[in-house]
């Protein structure tokens, strides 16, 4: 009786000593868990014992001692314990290091080492007696110097990282067929561990989570181990982070002395991050595709920049260039020069084309530069020589060429800018912009001067060919200076010699010249003289008027007036001048006329006009019948005026109103 009620104690002791039970069903709030090391439990409840931090240590323990033993002497309970893990590795194909469930005489392993100690012992303790630690090893990584088999192993490890058994990760299934289980799968499993104190026997077992416990164990191994644990012990899990990082997680944890551990209740157990390997399988499943398409789409598209930057660029270069390189600018410079040729700076159109004004990138000078459209390549050599060597002239009254450019089908004429623009901007009645005598006087000196140069000055005769109010530019102190000098030309080359185009403009264009197609210095004066009469009297040459069908021809209408004895009669009314200066003003009249004589041998050579216009000599006085009778004709000197309206004929000029240039529709025709 006595010893029964003994007996009875005992086991009420020995009952009430093993009411120790612990579940958890993820670790939200961590009640009675210390975290120390990496250890953390995420918001969601996962006990997460190493991050990405590499060579370090995980370790959570329950924080209570569990009784093992009712006396440092007696026999250790049995126990059993159960967790759900999962293993993230960075590297799909190669992993961290492992995780252990481990029982240690105190809540903390502080010395122990990471990567292949896994948290559990450190080189100087590890295989000693007095350890008194238990565990079960999940190792991802083979470490031959505890014998391990493989690098996915499951062990029982006794004080010691030598496993006393070990096998690799798997599971009987119900056909007792062995399944391995890949530890760094990133996938849930299920662990149960089992110590009966009177067989001896530990079991582990271990399964995908979620399927039933398998009823052959993993490994069995057959040991008392009452000498290793003491009394008091503490129950935890043990993770360390190598070179490779790896994550190592625990879902639901549930453990108990003298009986089975709690089922988890996988309903409540937490979720597992979906982020980290996420991002690396993104990374290389989406992000590496988009990368390479963008890196593909990248280079595609600076091919097309480059080679729309080369078309946009381009320029033509033959070899009898190399002689004009100084000369030559390059279109990108140009291009830079102008700010893309912007309408914003087009100073105006003309029968060759379009006039932009620019600043050089490098030297910061102004400039006009004049794109002239051009298909034909023949005769272009020519034309840039003669263009060059025109460059190379310097006179007050010419617009300096500063140089060219050469594209496909296209002439890039560079010249200084005119601050004042063109003379034909102050003539015409225009009230808003006009010239008095004096400055009208100046720039038609100027003019004679230039034309006198190109003509006998220079090293060759040069045949300006298209002297005009709207060719002569303006200079900042409002010189009179030609401009276009030898752009004719390129059109008489361009075209075939046996249909020789006049080049040139109505109004300016001297009878024979009309006629034979031959510009010669005498066509100059003749376009001269009209130029005088044009500049004195503020008139066009010709005005067609459409609506009447009459035209207006400034030769005959000054001659006219002459006949009449009231040549005055012509001047511009906006000139005001005085009376010494109306005797300048009527010499340049009849200088103007005789410039225009219909027979080139009765027009003075431009040495002879410019005398006459500074006064060097005087005009010899002249009658309106001087002029006829030099013509040859005896009826009057109208007649000598008349070829002009004839060669004007109106079925050609209809519809146009004004002085327009004729080389645009000469040469549309000829193309
Ligand atoms: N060097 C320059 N500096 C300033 N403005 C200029 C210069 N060259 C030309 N221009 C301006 O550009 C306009 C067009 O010039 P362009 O010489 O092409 O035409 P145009 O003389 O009227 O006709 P054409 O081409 O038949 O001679 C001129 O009216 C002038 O105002
Ligand atoms: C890992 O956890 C430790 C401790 O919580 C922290 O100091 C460290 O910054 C973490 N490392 C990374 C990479 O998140
Ligand atoms: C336990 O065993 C040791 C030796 O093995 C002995 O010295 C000690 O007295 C024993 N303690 C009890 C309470 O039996
Ligand atoms: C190893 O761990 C033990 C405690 O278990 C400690 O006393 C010892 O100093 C450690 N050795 C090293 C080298 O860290
Ligand atoms: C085991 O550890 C104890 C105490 O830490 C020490 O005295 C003993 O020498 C160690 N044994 C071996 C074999 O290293």
């Amino acid at each position: 009786m006595f010893i029964k009620l003994i007996l009875f104690f005992l086991l009420s002791q020995t009952l009430r000593s093993s009411s120790q039970i612990l579940t958890y069903n993820g670790f939200n709030p961590p009640t009675d868990i210390s975290l120390q090391g990496l250890a953390t439990v995420t918001p969601n409840g996962l006990l997460k014992l190493t991050n990405t931090t590499v060579q370090k240590t995980g370790h959570a323990f329950y924080t209570k001692p569990i009784r093992f033993k009712d006396s440092p002497n007696a026999t250790v309970s049995s126990f059993s314990t159960t967790f759900v893990f999962a293993i993230y590795s960075q590297i799909p194909t190669l992993s961290g290091h492992g995780i252990a469930f481990v029982i240690s005489p105190s809540p903390a392993l502080p010395y122990a080492l990471p990567s292949q100690y896994i948290g559990l012992f450190n080189n100087s303790n590890n295989g000693n007696d007095t350890n008194h630690v238990f565990a079960v090893e999940f190792d991802t990584i083979q470490s031959n110097e505890f014998g391990d088999p493989n690098d996915n192993h499951v062990g029982i490890d006794i004080n010691g990282l030598r496993s006393v058994k070990y096998s690799t990760a798997g599971y009987w299934n119900e056909n007792n067929k062995f399944q391995n289980l890949n530890l760094i799968s990133r996938k849930l499993m299920q662990v149960w561990i089992n110590y009966d104190k009177l067989s001896n026997k530990i079991d582990v077992t271990m399964s995908p989570y979620g399927s039933d416990k398998p009823s052959k164990p993993l490994i069995t191994y057959v040991t008392d181990l009452s000498p290793v644990l003491l009394q008091d012990m503490y129950v935890g899990f043990a993770s360390a982070t190598g070179s490779v990082i790896s994550e190592h997680y625990i879902a639901g944890w549930s453990f108990r002395l003298n009986g089975e551990a709690p089922s988890l209740t996988s309903s409540n157990l937490p979720k597992l991050p979906r982020f980290e390997p996420r991002r690396i399988s993104d990374f290389y499943k989406i992000g590496m595709p988009l990368i390479s398409l963008f890196l593909i789409f990248s280079v595609i598209s600076l091919a097309f920049y480059v080679a729309r930057r080369r078309k946009k660029f381009e320029e033509e270069l033959d070899d009898w260039e190399t002689e004009f390189g100084k000369n030559r600018f390059r279109f990108k410079e140009l291009y830079h020069a102008t700010k893309g040729f912007k309408e914003k700076d087009l100073l105006g159109s003309g029968g060759f084309g379009r006039v932009y004004r620019g600043i050089l990138p490098t030297t910061k000078i102004e400039v006009a530069v004049k794109r002239v459209s051009h298909d034909s390549k023949q005769g272009m050599k020519e034309f840039v020589a003669e263009i060059v060597s025109t460059g190379r002239m310097s006179h007050r009254n010419l617009v300096p060429l500063l140089g060219y450019c050469r594209r496909r089908g296209e002439l890039l004429l560079v010249y200084d800018y005119m601050p004042n623009g063109s003379l034909d901007k102050y003539l015409y009645n225009n009230p808003e912009r006009t010239l008095d005598w004096k400055q009208r006087s100046k720039i038609v000196k100027g003019v004679a001067s230039g034309l006198f140069y190109l003509h006998e000055e220079w090293e060759q005769v040069v045949i300006h060919r298209d002297v005009k109010a709207s060719n002569v530019l303006l200079d900042a102190d409002f010189n009179g200076r030609l401009g276009d000098f030898g752009l004719a030309r390129l059109y008489d080359h361009g075209s075939d010699p046996q249909t020789t185009h006049v080049v040139g403009t109505l109004g300016y264009l001297a009878p024979e010249h009309s006629r034979t197609g031959r510009a010669t210095t005498a066509t100059d004066v003749y376009a001269f003289g009209a130029f005088l009469l044009e500049v004195v009297s503020g008139r066009r040459p010709i005005e067609l008027h459409s609506e009447s069908d009459d035209t207006f021809l400034l030769v005959e209408w000054v001659f006219g007036l002459w006949l009449r004895g009231n040549i005055m009669e012509a001047k511009d009314p906006n000139l005001g001048c005085d009376g010494y200066d109306l005797e300048e003003v009527e010499m340049v009249l009849k200088l103007g006329l005789l410039c225009s004589h219909s027979d080139p041998l009765a027009r003075p050579s431009m040495r002879l006009v410019l005398q006459y216009l500074r006064g060097d000599m005087s005009l010899p006085e002249l009658t309106p019948l001087d002029l006829s009778a030099g013509n040859g004709m005896n009826l009057g000197g109208r007649e000598g005026f008349s070829g002009i309206a004839m060669s004007y004929s109106s079925s050609v000029f209809n519809g146009f109103t004004g002085v327009s240039s004729i080389a645009d529709s000469l040469l549309s025709g000829g193309r």
